[in-house]
């Protein structure tokens, strides 16, 4: 049964950037407000005015690709090159996260003052005041540099939990802010959020591979026989990716209805591109359950799911970008300069099919509204007890889900991890039939061999 969550919107009141919250309201987070003077109960050490917010936000946002995130070179880096990084990160994030800030000071007062939204402002300027004290200067000494990459696992852990939270802040706001308000700040907060964490976690990840490291001096070498630059595979193959997460989503597809649909890959098993697994990992759960669900619902356990792969014909006969094909830059500086264009990006795309009963002319213009869903009344969630397994379902990129489906955000936030870096999603439904879903994604162009 149909199911939309939010109901017409009535905010008037708005936050401006010098208003005071009342304590009463946001007790809850008093430790976290931070310096300005219209912020009270400021820590002493912590310092972020809103002259500072503002200004990081008035910057334009720096639009990350796959290239940005391997231009240091492949693990171990130098001693020179993992300061590059570092600085790479902290030109990058600030500015991030006073978007984020300045967006969610934006929202109608009444939604910032819900305890769950709170909580995550108060998250975003804790980040923000963390970072601060790094920007007036350079990342130049391998001690700055160990103590910048332990604010960054603190980033990447005082985040790790938020979008519960602003599901059921929102859930509980939703007489406040109507539907379309709300996607609209979740699209852009999540697209935002999946570029900030793995800008940080792709440091923290090139940190721990590079170490240890010698003053002035190349760092040692140690095996790096692996395809992973960091966060990314850069010989990534999408068949391994889909059989790992069928596991997983046949698991719970027979604990909630005792039956499980097969699977089935063909086109091109073979193919690999860059990317990042753990994205890959939650976009592919996310397209799983969904067929896994309407099969079984439609009553079509025995047919099996079809997952086509295909490359792109411009990756045919060209060498895969290998983590030791990627040469850093010759200086910090050159870090920042654009590469050049290239026409051969690789892309694979992956269709996942079902026999499903597609989706009906009705539910199709809904179902990339956070927050859509159809799943039944009684499971889905219930805004008075706040559904702790349906809210667990998106607690994470990385496919720890226990449910089938609940929230109405596989969809959507699929599809921002898909178009991250320039792929995408889309849907032809028969209804009465099946499903085709097409995932298709982007690899790393071979540019990135020519640095120098
Ligand atoms: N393959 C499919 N076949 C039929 N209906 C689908 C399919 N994929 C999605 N839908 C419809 O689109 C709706 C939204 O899907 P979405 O994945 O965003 O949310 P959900 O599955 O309901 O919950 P969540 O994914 O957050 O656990 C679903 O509730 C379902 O009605
Ligand atoms: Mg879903």
């Amino acid at each position: 049964m149909s199911r939309q969550s939010f109901t017409s919107c009535t905010p008037s009141i708005r936050l401006p950037g010098t208003l005071s919250f009342p304590s009463r309201t946001f007790s809850a987070c008093a430790r976290l407000r931070i310096g300005s003077p219209a912020w009270p109960k400021q820590p002493a050490a912590a310092t972020i005015s809103d002259n500072q917010i503002a200004t990081l936000a008035a910057k334009p946002l720096h639009s990350l690709t796959l290239a940005d995130l391997v231009r240091h070179g492949n693990p171990p880096l130098s001693t020179e090159a993992l300061f590059s990084s570092a600085n790479f990160t902290l030109s990058l994030l600030p500015i991030r996260l006073a978007h984020r800030i300045q967006a969610l000071r934006n929202l109608p007062f009444i939604v910032v003052s819900n305890p769950h939204i709170a909580r995550i402002y108060g998250n975003y300027v804790h980040s923000l005041s963390t970072l601060l004290p790094y920007q007036e200067r350079r990342i130049t000494t391998l001690e700055d540099e160990s103590r910048f990459t332990e604010v960054m696992a603190d980033l990447v852990q005082t985040h790790s939990n938020t979008i519960p939270g602003l599901a059921r802040g929102f859930m509980e706001c939703r007489k406040y802010i109507s539907p379309a308000e709300v996607t609209k700040f979740l699209d852009e907060h999540l697209r935002t959020r999946i570029g900030t964490r793995l800008i940080a976690e792709q440091h923290i990840a090139l940190h721990l591979s590079s170490h240890p490291h010698s003053p002035g001096g190349v760092s040692p070498t140690s095996n790096v026989s692996s395809t992973h630059v960091g966060v990314i595979d850069t010989a990534l193959r999408p068949a391994e990716i889909i059989r790992h997460c069928e596991t997983f989503v046949s698991e719970i597809c027979e604990l909630k209805y005792g039956v499980r649909p097969t699977v089935i890959i063909n086109g091109q098993p073979d193919a690999q591109l860059a990317q990042v697994p753990t994205h890959l990992e939650y976009i592919i759960t996310e397209l799983l359950k969904n067929a896994f669900r309407a099969t079984v619902e439609h009553g079509q356990e025995r047919e099996p799911i079809e997952v086509t792969i295909a490359a792109s014909p411009s990756t045919t006969g060209s060498p895969p970008v290998t983590a030791e094909s990627i040469k850093p830059p010759q200086s910090p500086e050159s870090a920042g300069s654009p590469l050049t264009s290239d026409e051969s990006i690789p892309c694979v795309t992956i269709r996942i099919r079902d026999r499903g009963g597609g989706i009906s002319p009705d539910i199709l213009p809904n179902i990339w509204a956070y927050s859509f869903t159809t799943f039944g009344e009684d499971e889905a969630m219930d805004v008075s007890n706040g559904n702790l397994d349906a809210l667990n379902t998106i607690s994470g990129a990385g496919g720890d889900s226990s449910s089938l489906a609940g929230l109405g955000y596989g969809l959507p936030l699929g599809r921002a991890y898909a178009e991250h870096f320039g792929g995408g999603i889309t849907i032809q439904s028969m209804w009465g039939w099946g499903t085709d879903v097409y995932l298709n994604l982007r690899g790393l162009g071979k540019n990135i061999l020519v640095t120098d």
